[in-house]
């Protein structure tokens, strides 16, 4: 609707100019908005503020000449000035009615792309896997799933990219444990945390197995077979770990979308010497460095991106150049998202900005760093154990499923217990990932149970109830959802509001999948609901006694119900028929 605006808009701009009204070579980005009252129409513009100027007009003539010269359109009821001169647009109910029932006819509902389908990498996760995952990974992995769903739904390529931390010198510490205890493999593994911690104990407490622990990072690094053994069947587990959490996170990732950091081990050679072919290389204090003049530190000092150590070791910021490389060059993309904690945001921005000046990635490859905040606990600091441990996702997300099923019984206790652990599963892990994917990316929030499996307000809980409500309705009526016929008819103020919502459902997955923000769909869906709600308060459907009435209500029903779901889905989140 926007884009038809814009070209009626577009059309009014050039008729002007051909009458000599608007100067020739006037090109302005026409901004069209959805309004937030009613009162103003559906759309609204400020172009006629924008250009008054340069055409030496004052802004509500200008608008009134644009009124006049824009051309009919069977979607736009009417045009109108409104305040210091914006352009008010309403939109045809019986045109967007039609597209309504187009949408709900449409497996896709209506959502099509209409630029080219883009190859868009995702960087999601991508945990350590010395460590077992914890709540510091949970953004990365429901953010940057949602974000991907939301891409392929909308007709990208989505190529999933777990960059794991399999490699560097925490490696050498685990491997000498293993290596003293054999037979520790198998049980001790299955909690890594306690053995992450033994080992370093080991570490830190004997100067002799600290000296083997570095003898074998050098010999995992240079292909030792028995030292790739072992860390292969170490990070196998941990991999399984990690499967386990997503598995049960319900997260779009498998091991086919793994390349850590060690895939990328026989490209760093390759990565430094074609720095410093190209002369981009410095030496400081024996490592190699590239500086860029646009980054300095506060005394105005430059900065460096160290890509080899004095000792021949190579960093992050390599790994991460000869990820770029192979995302541009192999993978062909056209787009590299990169779902990282906001605090690597200055790691980013300089590599990014060296693999360009190196030709690394081509120039039209967008590089893209979605960063977010921290979640916190309820004091607004990081998230810790009562003993200031880390805590572990998988203790988290087991907590959740037991509050909801608490939760679940108490409201339902004739359910049954099969179903009941489903719901308990869905609204559990669903709260968690919700509350997360609700907030604005880059804030940092506080984690709070009670709130987020409240059935009140924007959590999961009200949002996953909303979409049963719409359930129960056609199953009273023995129908599935979507089961309808004749035409939808948009007669009270509160089926308009709604109607205007739904057909908003594109543009906002649109922006989800350009500025990779999944609130902006939480928000929606929250909004929907509402609206659903006084809809249906207003405009009775099983009570409704004239055929043609019910009938379109049930459409617009069955459209929100359908939104809601795909909504959900596209989140992460495991809609329920009932609970
Ligand atoms: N493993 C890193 C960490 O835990 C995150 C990696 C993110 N991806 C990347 N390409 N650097 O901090």
């Amino acid at each position: 609707m926007k884009d038809t605006i814009r070209q009626l808009i577009q059309q009014a701009l050039t008729r002007l100019t051909e009458q000599g009204v608007l100067p020739e070579g006037l090109s302005p980005t026409i901004q069209v908005e959805n309004t937030k009252d009613k009162a103003h129409g559906d759309f609204a513009s400020n172009i006629a503020m924008m250009l008054a100027k340069p055409a030496g007009m004052k802004p509500r003539d200008l608008a009134e000449k644009l009124i006049a010269a824009l051309p009919v359109d069977a979607q736009i009821s009417k045009a109108e000035i409104a305040g210091p001169g914006f352009l008010n647009f309403f939109q045809n109910s019986t045109a967007l009615a039609g597209r309504l029932e187009a949408a709900l006819a449409d497996p896709h509902l209506g959502v099509h792309k209409n630029g080219s389908r883009q190859k868009t990498v995702v960087d999601l996760s991508s945990p350590n896997l010395a460590k077992e995952m914890h709540v510091g990974h949970l953004r990365s992995t429901i953010i940057g799933d949602a974000v991907a769903r939301v891409l392929e739904f909308i007709g990208d390529e989505v190529i999933r990219q777990n960059h794991v931390g399999d490699w560097g010198t925490q490696f050498g510490m685990l491997l000498a444990y293993l290596e003293e205890n054999p037979a520790c493999a198998e049980s001790e593994l299955t909690d890594l945390e306690q053995f992450y911690r033994a080992a370093k104990k080991r570490f830190d407490d004997s100067a002799d197995f600290a000296v083997r622990a570095r003898e074998l990072v050098v010999r995992l690094q240079s292909g030792d077979a028995q030292c790739l053994h072992l860390w292969r069947r170490f990070n196998e587990i941990s991999l399984s770990h990690c499967q386990e959490v997503y598995d049960r996170l319900g997260v779009k990732l498998t091991q086919a979308d793994v390349r850590g950091e060690s895939a990328y081990n026989d490209d760093l050679p390759s990565i430094v010497q074609d720095l410093h072919e190209q002369g981009l290389l410095v030496e400081s204090d024996g490592a190699r460095c590239v500086f860029m003049d646009e980054f300095k530190n506060a005394e105005g000092n430059p900065l460096p991106v160290i890509v080899q150590k004095a000792g021949g070791g190579y960093l992050y910021a390599t790994t991460d150049l000869a990820a770029m490389r192979y995302r541009s060059q192999t993978l062909a993309a056209d787009r590299v998202l990169y779902f990282v904690d906001q605090r690597q945001a200055l790691h980013f921005q300089m590599v990014f900005a060296l693999a360009r000046r190196a030709g690394f990635v081509g120039q039209n490859v967008q590089l893209e760093h979605m960063g977010f905040g921290t979640m916190n606990g309820a004091d607004g600091r990081p998230f810790k154990t009562r003993d200031g441990g880390t805590v572990k996702l998988i203790d988290l997300l087991d907590e959740a499923e037991q509050r909801a099923y608490a939760l679940v019984k108490d409201k339902n206790p004739e359910l049954d217990e099969t179903e009941l652990r489903q719901i308990a599963h869905a609204v559990g892990i669903g709260a968690v990932k919700y509350a997360d994917l609700s907030k604005h990316r880059t804030s940092d929030y506080s984690f709070n149970f009670e709130q987020m499996l409240s059935f009140e307000g924007n959590t999961a809980p009200y949002l996953l109830y909303a979409y049963t409500r719409v359930a129960s309705i056609f199953r009273k009526l023995g129908r599935e959802i979507g089961d309808t016929e004749g035409s939808m008819l948009l007669e009270a103020e509160q089926e308009q509001a709604l109607a205007a919502r739904l057909a908003q459902f594109g543009e906002v997955l649109g922006s989800v999948a350009d500025k990779g923000l999944p609130h902006l769909l939480c928000t929606y869906l929250y909004d929907l609901a509402g609206l659903f709600s006084s809809f249906y308060e207003h405009c009775p459907i099983l009570a409704a006694t004239e055929p043609t009435r019910q009938q379109s209500r049930l459409k617009l029903a069955a459209l929100t119900g359908q939104t809601l779901k795909q909504g959900l889905e596209l989140l992460g989140l495991e809609p329920l028929e009932r609970m």
